[in-house]
């Protein structure tokens, strides 16, 4: 905080004479890094702070609060991260005033030594105290605050100001039990936690009532979902995606992101059998060869992956599946590679997310393993697999090509405000020329396809054009 201890901005009674309790407009501006999981934590600040009279501002420069959801997953992260810390440093400097304030998985990686590193910091919190930022703020009025535990209300619990009126997140769980060697996560997310399933399906109720018709499940590891809920009251995580898929108004339902080691066959089953849950799951591999795989604790080896793989095909025939792949980890040969590009091949991705491996102080790979693939070596990687990838993906994406598909509409097209933007139960995004409502659903003739995106039109505009 400033060093004279006053800080006469924020939460200034206005409205009085009127009779009605209203706020100045204190104003914040928010900038989230990361996951899903981020992303959602930051409709909940967005609205802890609307709740209590702020207003987002467009730009740093007009803002008292200047706040940040930070990830640390790779090392790029944590630098994208500080070039916005340094200028809200420069803002800082020129208004000595504002409030800076550093939430996420960043700030829980280096706790206290957040103001140590960056005196200019007057809030840190982690990911599990989003529920408190209304508190922090305020205590922050009277010296500089961190909070770090993983015992606080689940930030599903807080109000929200979602972007997204026909679609929504909504966390069923939070934490990570698993060990993977490279990843930060459990450090920074703490353990494994469930809501119950009541609170889930009740606060599912409550978005199909807003208008929400596609809700994507959210979890670390979300098909662990309930193991520490006390069996007689637990609800199995295949339950659970029935429960919110029957209720009415709710049209589709997605997860992320499971680990292939929990994907039971009642899950399986439930997808297979509901309509209301999507024909997609994101099933990150990390990588084709079962040494590596092995080193990284992943618990499966590529066998058995594929086995799952094959079982998911078997049972829902159109499922898109997608992923996330390291190259480069310690110890990673050509011939280990060699195999995460024909895992590639054989399990047929709609998309991979592709990622050179960082090494995350304090985790097992980075503290006991040498990083010793080269640095040319990993780009190389990188690119042909980035290249294998699209091919595969622009093979998957022709199976649309010709097909009548039903799309929820999202609104007008990014690149094409002409055109309709929507998504298939395979989560492919079809850019069509129609004229259906965004939260209904078109049937979208697919004409053309490209590594990540279909073109198509509407089969009652085509029908009215030829007409
Ligand atoms: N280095 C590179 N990629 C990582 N991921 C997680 N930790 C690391 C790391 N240390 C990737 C994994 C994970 C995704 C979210 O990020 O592929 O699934
Ligand atoms: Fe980043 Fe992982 Fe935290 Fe998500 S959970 S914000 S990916 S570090």
């Amino acid at each position: 905080m400033s060093a004279d201890g006053a800080k006469p901005r924020s939460l200034d009674r206005e409205g009085e004479r009127s009779g009605r309790l209203s706020f100045a407009a204190v104003r914040y501006h928010l900038t989230s890094f990361g996951c899903q999981m981020n992303d959602h934590d930051s409709e909940r600040m967005r609205g802890v702070l609307e709740e209590i009279g702020y207003r987002e501002s467009a730009s740093r420069d007009d803002a008292d609060l200047i706040l940040f959801n930070t990830c640390t997953i790779r090392g790029s992260a944590d630098d994208r991260f500080m070039g916005n810390l340094g200028d809200a440093h420069r803002v800082k400097r020129e208004r000595p005033d504002v409030v800076v304030a550093v939430g996420g998985c960043w700030a829980q990686s280096q706790q206290r030594m957040v103001f140590e590193q960056f005196p200019f910091v007057d809030i840190a919190f982690g990911p599990g105290e989003v529920a408190r930022l209304g508190e922090l703020i305020a205590r922050e009025r009277i010296d500089s605050v961190g909070a770090f535990s993983f015992d606080g209300a689940f930030s599903g619990g807080l109000p929200a100001r979602r972007d997204r009126p026909h679609q929504a997140w909504l966390q069923i769980s939070v934490g990570c039990n698993c060990v993977c060697s490279y990843c930060i996560v459990p450090t920074v997310r703490g353990r494994e936690r469930s809501r119950t399933a009541r609170e889930i399906v009740e606060e599912a109720r409550g978005l199909a009532a807003d208008g929400v018709r596609e809700i994507t499940l959210l979890g670390q590891n979300v098909n662990a979902y309930g193991r520490d809920i006390p069996k007689d009251e637990r609800a199995t995580f295949a339950e659970l995606l029935g429960m919110v898929a029957g209720i009415d108004g709710i049209e589709r339902v997605r997860y992320t992101s499971p680990h292939p080691k929990d994907m039971r066959e009642d899950v399986i089953r439930v997808m297979a059998e509901t309509p209301e849950v999507c024909d997609h799951l994101h099933l990150p591999a990390q990588s084709g060869s079962t040494r590596v795989l092995k080193r990284m604790r992943r618990t499966y080896s590529r066998e058995r992956y594929l086995d799952l793989v094959h079982r998911l095909r078997d049972a829902i025939p159109d499922i898109s599946l997608t992923t996330d792949l390291i190259v480069g980890f310690p110890g990673e040969t050509d011939e280990d590679f060699a195999e995460t590009l024909s895992l590639v091949r054989e399990a047929r991705y709609d998309g991979a997310y592709t990622f050179i491996y960082s090494p995350r102080p304090g985790t097992e790979a980075a503290e006991e393993m040498q990083d010793d693939v080269p640095a040319e070596v990993k780009r190389e990687r990188i690119q042909a697999l980035v290249e294998l990838v699209q091919v595969t993906a622009r093979e998957r994406a022709q199976r649309f090509v010709g097909s009548t598909r039903e799309v929820l509409v999202e609104g007008p097209s990014r690149n094409d405000a002409g055109r309709l933007r929507g998504r298939l139960s395979q989560n492919i995004t079809v850019n069509f020329a129609g004229t259906a409502e965004p939260g209904t659903f078109a049937r979208v003739s697919i004409t053309d396809a490209t590594s990540t995106t279909l073109g198509g039109v509407e089969v009652a505009a085509l029908a009215a054009a030829r007409g």
